[in-house]
């Protein structure tokens, strides 16, 4: 087998976020999650597998890897080729169109684009949900860059049931995420440590136990098009999140001035008439979540703050998918 394949996936931001899982190793999460891809924006990996070739190599933005880096991509491998019966060795090439330190995790494109070109390169053709339950494996959010548009992780209970799946298409919706960045500082504790801890939070049990019904609620909102629902739902799933951040041990506070500063501002021109809601991941960078009819508005308003470094701006993106 010497096949290579190229594919393309974009990042994702969580409306309703993962955090914490009910099963580490397979990433079996504990609660269903909700987001949208962002168009634009882009992992783009070649794979190639050799059958003579002694190791697994990677190239990352151009400079061959070693490390940590090199060894998540080999566990993620070493995971395809046990489930998929795959021999040989592969070499990685990936490049993401984003800054790093923008707010943007390049785990969810990563994972997913390097699922898509390895199945591809090794000829074989599988179904989006099997897809995204082996980019699962290799990052969780990367199973949500699968498919395309607004879409649902369902937390599921095993391997095969635990996949993410579109809800709507890109075009459903004009949704727009305006990143406002506050810090490019690269984080001390990362999401694979912080899932490992969130259960150490009296808050976590009651986070999850009410994830399904904000799940729902964010659901019904999009379809309809109801951004106050929307906005309202987004913004307590995101506290929620760092509610149980701060509270489990060790406590994690990814929050800076700048991030404080930015929410309140947020709900203040929610409260003037402008679509707009924030949402926070794993960092202090804030996601203004908006429609494109106010997105120029938006960004003009966060960029005016003396808090804010610059800005990135995406809609609403497609699935992964094979481009050469
Ligand atoms: C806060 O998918 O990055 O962004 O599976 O360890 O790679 P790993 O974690 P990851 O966690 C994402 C956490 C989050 C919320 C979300 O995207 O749902």
């Amino acid at each position: 087998m010497n096949g290579t394949a190229i594919a393309r996936a974009h990042p994702n931001i969580a409306f309703i976020k993962y955090w914490g899982n009910a099963d580490e190793r397979l990433r079996i999460p504990s609660n269903g999650s909700l987001s949208m891809n962002l168009d634009g924006l882009y992992t783009e990996t070649r794979v190639t597998w050799f059958n003579d070739a002694d190791r697994d190599r990677l190239i990352l933005n151009g400079q061959p890897t070693t490390g940590p880096a090199l060894d998540r991509v080999v566990r993620h491998v070493d995971q395809l080729r046990e489930r998929l019966g795959l021999t040989g060795k592969v070499e990685v090439e990936s490049r993401n169109n984003f800054p790093m330190g923008a707010g943007i995790a390049s785990s969810a494109s990563s994972f997913a684009a390097l699922t898509v070109a390895a199945v591809s390169a090794a000829g074989l053709e599988l179904p989006e949900h099997e897809l995204s339950a082996l980019a699962r494996l290799g990052s969780g959010s990367a199973s949500r860059s699968v498919p395309g548009g607004y879409v649902e992780w369902a937390a599921g209970g095993t391997h095969q049931s635990s996949f993410a799946f579109s809800i709507a298409g890109p075009d459903h919706w004009d949704i727009v995420d305006v990143v406002a960045v506050v810090s490019e500082v690269h984080k001390d504790v990362g999401s694979r440590e912080g899932h490992a801890v969130a259960s150490t939070s009296e808050f976590q049990r009651e986070r999850v136990a009410t994830a399904t019904s904000r799940i729902d609620i964010c659901r019904a909102a999009l379809l309809d098009r109801d951004f106050s629902r929307l906005a309202r739902v987004v913004e307590h799933d995101s506290d929620m999140m760092h509610a149980v951040m701060m509270t489990s041990t060790p406590p994690l506070f990814y929050w800076l001035p700048g991030s404080l500063e930015l929410m309140s501002a947020v709900r203040r021109w929610r409260a003037e008439g402008l679509n707009v809601c924030y949402t926070l991941d794993a960092g202090p960078n804030v996601h203004c979540i908006t429609t494109s009819e106010d997105a120029d508005e938006v960004e003009s308003r966060v960029r005016s703050l003396g808090c804010v470094h610059t800005t990135l701006r995406a809609g609403a993106g497609g699935p992964a998918l094979v481009v050469g």
